[in-house]
Order: C-alpha cells, then structure tokens, then sequence
C-alpha cells in the first residue's frame, strides 16, 4: 500500500504564499481527493422523495406561482449529499417534479441538456416536440432530446405531473448548458411515431437509398406498451426479475447519449440484488410497493415515489406486492467515456 501523502500544513507559510501569488498550489495535498484508492468516493448520498409529501407542495406552487412567472414550475429534487438547492439527484442527473394545471402552457425552446419526462399524474396534458404532439399518459416516457424545439399544453381538467430526468449537471460542469427560445410550434395532425412508424417491436419503416431515420425517430414511449412487455417477460423469465431497455428503434441504442432509462416489473415478495455498478441512479415508482436498501440505508417506497443511489452503491429491492418501476441510469455516458464497470457483491 502506498503512504499518506504529505500535507500543506507541512510546507513553509512562506512557500505557500508564494505558490499562491504564483496562481499554482501543490498537487500531492489534494491527489487523494480526486483520485481515490480503488474506488471512487461519491459526493450524492442516496435520496427519496415520497410522492404524497411532495404533491401538496407542487399544488401550492401552482397557487402561489403563475405559469407566465416561473416558464417551467418544478420543484427540483436535491442530492441530500450537496444539500437542497443543488441542481442535481445525482453527479450527473438532474431531476425535477413538474406541475402543468388545466389550461396551461409553457412556451417553446431548446437547449443542450437532453430531458426524459415520465408522467406521474393526470390526463390531457401534451408536449409538442419537434413539431410532433405527444400525449401525456400515466407511466408514458415522453423524449425532449438536445436541440430539439419542445412546448407544452394541457387540454385537460387535472393537474398535470411528470418526473424530468436531465442529463443537466453533465452540460453545467462542461459550461455547455444554454436555452434557446421560440415560437409555439406547429403540431402535425397525426398521432405519434409510437403509434405510427414504430407501432411494434421489430418493424421500422423500409430503408430506401438516401434515406436517413430522423436521430430521435420515436419521442414517446407509452406504458400501456411497456407494461404488457414487461408482464410477458415475467410469464416466461424465470426467477430473475423483468427489465427492458428503453433503445432507439432506428439504432438500438440508447435512447439518450447520457441517459439511460430501464422498466422494471416485481412480483409480489421478489426481490432483486445487483451488482455494484459504477453508474448512479434513480427509481422511480409507477405502481406498487416495496422496501430498498441503499448502503444500508432502508427506503420504503411506494407509487410515484422517487429515490436515488451513488455510484457503487449496494442496492437491494425487495417488492412487496407486484410493482413497477423505471431506473434512470447514467451507463450510456459511461460507456461512452470507456469506464463503466459491474462488480459482483
Ligand atoms: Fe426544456
């Protein structure tokens, strides 16, 4: 093993005041916080954030806060390890719960970060996305991809809730996160590519010569679809539990380059133990109830709760009765870097 490593208390004041004038300081005192023996030592402690609790708040906020005043009215769910405020869940995955009430709208703009929405609550609502209308469905998985013009409506009578998971702390720390703001788009009259060119497993439209899938082809992934996958891997799965990928149909990959979006379905009383991943997350619940472990810390979750884990965290589910939820990972950008890595338990 190697030695500690020497400190700056140990240098002459003298010294120091001259490496400071000097705008440079000694790496040795610093090396081990930011290259760590085997391990990485995550900042984000795991987080949860109980629906029923949050729902009131998000309402107030509607009473207290116009539309027009706030463009966007999200309470953000902070990293308990950086403390409420921060802008993020995880290291690099933002998420915020967002209230549409009947009537509303939010207007048009595109940015950098890449944002999934998953619809918590409600009927009526719809975002517009690159000019293709998408309806807003308990459980649905709705795409607002980088550069991709996105508005929001509600035709509806409820309040309107969805989760947005960004990949926004990865864009702030390259100081390469900005807005663009525009028009209202015009919505094609046709329902989605879900419904439309991608309406089953397997089947894409037929590739001509010249011919290029637009880069995000489908921008809305319905539960209803998700969840009767999930049960037919269930019926023939064996003892592990369900889970499914959300990928691009055109490419199979990803459906975000940073983030990664996994369905999970538990029967009643399974539970699930995986490995130690190097990728953070977050869960959150569309249907059921159950106990996860983070680290030793026990979290008791329910419908559209949400909760997070840091990387390498040892995670342990347990469902209590049949119960479905949607992991948001950070393994595509990890892949991408080259270091993503699973160790057994
Ligand atoms: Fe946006």
């Amino acid at each position: 093993m190697s030695e500690p490593l020497a400190e700056l208390e140990d240098l002459p004041q003298a010294y120091r005041d001259e490496l400071e004038q000097a705008g440079v300081a000694p790496l040795w005192p610093m090396m081990r916080n930011v290259l760590p023996h085997g391990a990485p030592q995550p900042v984000t402690q795991a987080g949860y954030w109980n629906y029923q609790a949050l729902r009131p708040l998000l309402l107030k906020a509607g009473e207290l806060t116009p539309v027009e005043k706030a463009e966007r009215r999200v309470l953000v769910l902070s990293d308990p390890g950086r403390g409420t405020g921060a802008m993020q869940a995880t290291a690099s995955i933002y998420l915020g719960m967002q209230l549409l009430l009947p009537g509303e709208s939010a207007p048009a703009h595109r940015h950098t970060p890449s944002a999934v929405r998953i619809i918590v609550e409600g009927a009526g609502g719809y975002s517009v996305v690159d000019s293709e209308r998408l309806p807003m469905e308990e459980g649905d998985l709705v795409l607002t991809p980088s550069g991709e013009w996105h508005d929001h409506g509600h035709d509806g009578d409820e309040p309107v809730v969805w989760l947005d998971a960004l990949d926004l702390p990865v864009f702030v720390q390259l100081e390469g996160s900005y807005a663009i703001e525009g028009e209202l788009q015009p919505q094609r009259n046709r329902p989605d590519a879900s419904e439309v060119e991608y309406k089953a497993a397997g089947l894409a439209p037929t590739r001509r010569p010249g011919h290029r899938a637009r880069r995000f082809p489908m921008l809305r992934y319905p539960w209803t679809g998700t969840e009767a996958a999930l049960r037919q891997m269930a019926a023939y799965g064996g003892d592990e539990i369900a889970e499914l990928d959300y990928i691009n149909p055109e490419t199979g990959e990803d459906i975000l380059p940073t983030l990664g979006f996994t369905a999970m379905m538990f029967g009643a009383g399974q539970s699930q133990r995986p490995p130690l991943r190097s990728s953070s997350c977050a869960f959150h619940v569309i249907k059921g109830h159950g106990r996860t472990e983070v680290d030793g810390q026990v979290i008791e979750w329910g419908p559209k709760d949400t909760f997070t884990a840091p990387v390498f965290a040892a995670i342990s589910h347990q469902a209590e009765n049949e119960a479905f939820v949607i992991r948001i990972h950070d393994r595509p950008l990890q892949d991408k870097l080259g270091y993503y890595e699973e160790r057994a338990r």
